[in-house]
Parts: C-alpha cells; sequence; structure tokens
C-alpha cells in the first residue's frame, strides 16, 4: 500500500493506472476508520482494480462551533486498517496541500442543501461538495463510495455529479450498525456506557416508524410524534430534526406516498447522532446500492 500525502503523489500513480485500462474507485473519509467505511473499502474493492481512500479532516464543512478541532485523528492506526483492509493509495494530504491559498471557488448544491442538517449547518454542505469535488480532480475516480448513513450528503454529491456531468459513478453503501442498532461513526466515541445505550433510540424510533408505514399509517406528523416519544423516554438529549422527506428532492412531505428517507439528528452529550431509513409508501426498505436514479 502506498500512503501519500501530495496531490502530485496521488496523480502519479493513479493517472498510468487508468491509463492502463484500470478502473479506479475512490472512498473519502475523514478518518477514525470504522466498519462502517472499511464496508466502502470492501464495495470497492469488489468492482475496481485500484482503491484510493482519502483521509482528511476537511476544515471548510464544519461550523464555527463545531467539533473540528477534537475530531479524532488516530492516522498511524487509520493507515494500519487500510493495509489490511488491501487499499492500494491512502491519500492523507495536510490542510495546506488541499487549501495552499485563499479559496474563491466553491461548489454549492441548492435546494436539497438546505433542508434536513442544511438548516443547523448552513455552510457545511458547501465544505463537502468543494472537497469532494477536489478530490475527484485529484484522483479522477470511476467510481466513488459513500454510506447511506449520511444520506443528505450522499444524495447531494449524486446531484451534484449529474448535474455537473463528473465522470463518475456515485455508490451508496447500506449503512452498518453495532448490534444494539446504533449506526457506526466516528463520533460515537464522544459517547460514554450510558449515552451509547441511549443513542440506541435513534434506530429504534426509525424501525418503529417503518412498522406504523406498514400498518398503513402515513401521515407524517403521526410517525414524528412515534419517534419523538421514544427518543425523548431514552434520556436527555436534543432533537434537532426528525423528518420525514422525498428521496429524490429531500423535500419534506407531509404523507409517505413516494419513497422517502425517515431522517432524524439529535444531540446525546457531546455528540450531534444522524440516522435514517428509506422506504417506499408501503414501508419496504430501499437499499440504494447500484441506483442512480430513484
Ligand atoms: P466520514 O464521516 O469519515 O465518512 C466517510 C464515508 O463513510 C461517508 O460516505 C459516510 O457516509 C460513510 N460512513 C460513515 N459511517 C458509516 C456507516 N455506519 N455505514 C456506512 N457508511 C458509513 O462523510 C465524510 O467523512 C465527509 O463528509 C467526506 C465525504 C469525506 C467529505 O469530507
Amino acid at each position: 500500500m502506498l500512503a501519500v500525502k501530495t496531490i502530485d503523489e496521488v496523480r502519479r500513480v493513479v493517472h498510468p493506472a487508468k491509463q492502463g485500462g484500470k478502473r479506479v474507485g475512490l472512498v473519502p473519509t475523514m478518518g477514525a476508520l470504522h466498519e462502517g467505511h472499511l464496508s466502502l473499502v470492501h464495495a470497492a474493492k469488489s468492482e475496481c482494480d485500484v482503491v484510493v481512500v482519502s483521509i482528511f479532516v476537511n476544515p471548510i464543512q464544519f461550523g464555527p462551533n463545531e467539533d473540528f478541532e477534537k475530531y479524532p485523528r488516530p492516522i498511524e492506526k487509520d493507515l494500519e486498517l487500510c493495509r489490511q483492509a488491501g487499499v492500494d493509495v491512502v491519500f492523507y494530504p495536510e490542510v495546506q496541500e488541499m487549501y495552499p491559498r485563499e479559496l474563491l471557488t466553491t461548489v454549492r448544491v441548492s435546494k436539497m442543501t438546505q433542508t434536513l442538517c442544511g438548516k443547523s449547518r448552513p455552510t457545511h454542505f458547501e465544505g463537502v461538495t468543494t472537497v469532494v469535488t477536489k478530490l475527484f480532480n485529484v484522483v479522477g475516480p470511476d467510481f466513488a463510495y459513500f454510506g447511506q448513513k449520511d444520506a443528505q450528503q450522499a444524495l447531494v454529491l449524486r446531484r451534484m455529479t449529474a448535474d455537473l456531468d463528473v465522470p463518475v459513478t456515485i455508490r451508496i453503501c447500506p449503512t452498518i450498525r453495532e448490534e444494539s442498532g446504533l449506526a457506526k461513526s466516528s463520533r460515537n466515541q464522544y459517547l460514554n456506557d450510558d449515552q451509547r445505550v441511549q443513542a440506541t433510540s435513534l434506530s429504534r424510533a426509525l424501525k418503529e416508524a417503518v412498522s406504523l408505514i406498514k400498518s398503513g399509517k402515513k401521515e407524517t406528523s403521526e410517525l414524528i410524534g412515534a419517534m419523538e416519544t421514544i427518543i425523548k423516554t431514552a434520556g436527555p438529549c436534543r432533537i434537532d430534526y426528525i423528518s420525514v422527506n422525498d428521496l429524490e428532492t429531500l423535500e419534506e412531505v407531509s404523507r409517505v406516498q413516494k419513497p422517502v428517507v425517515i431522517a432524524l439528528a439529535v444531540n446525546i452529550g457531546p455528540a450531534r447522532l444522524i440516522d435514517n431509513i428509506m422506504v417506499d409508501a408501503e414501508g419496504n426498505e430501499i437499499i440504494m446500492f447500484g441506483r442512480n436514479v430513484v
């Protein structure tokens, strides 16, 4: 495995491979890797000849009072995990390498970034779409892998590549969970034992919403009420949002009549946790992998 910190070095390895007809897969991450990230690597390995993982805690996607400084950066452990997973190239640049000068150019996706997490994190998605565009331009991947765990992010990036004709196929891979149902996240490290138990209320609430839909309850207000009760009963928390949104446009819906994403963001102790589930109007779970359109 090659671990490099500069754009030049990545290009020197990846471009000849592309010229030689190899399929290149990119897995963008911010490190503190866990099985969620590694599932993306496995998906990439299953259909690409060269797998590149980027590890970069991207400052421009964090708000002023967010956790950029304290975000975990266990780089040696991450490199070892990548080695074990059979990654070919790790790109782990310093901030200066990615942002060597004042950034005057950004990529912004409208509408879809203004709902859900976009309401409380108004600059976040512009930071994500900009850095991912830069990573695409550095690596030139044929496929890029994202987790459904960050559903809005994945759907925004898919829309960005479609709107801008970026020659990359976006793969959205299933959320990896602990046995308790808690979605794996680098931010779970911020939780103590009690909070970790409490945090299982998020996936329980989503499951409850799905069974309500299956039993014919389609009114969003009713679903949200039931989820809120489960989450509030589990312990002290601050609910940022619980929302049911159209899977394609991410607009809020008042009834489940088409494919939707049921999404939530909840602060438990020091961690802001997100989770979601995608279902059709009958409550059947939708798995995105391989789909470029809903
Ligand atoms: P990060 O939070 O490190 O996540 C990197 C990728 O791993 C994302 O596509 C995310 O959805 C996926 N992922 C995280 N937890 C997962 C889980 N439990 N199951 C499946 N996939 C999971 O998301 C980012 O970094 C950044 O915003 C990035 C896209 C790298 C841009 O900076």
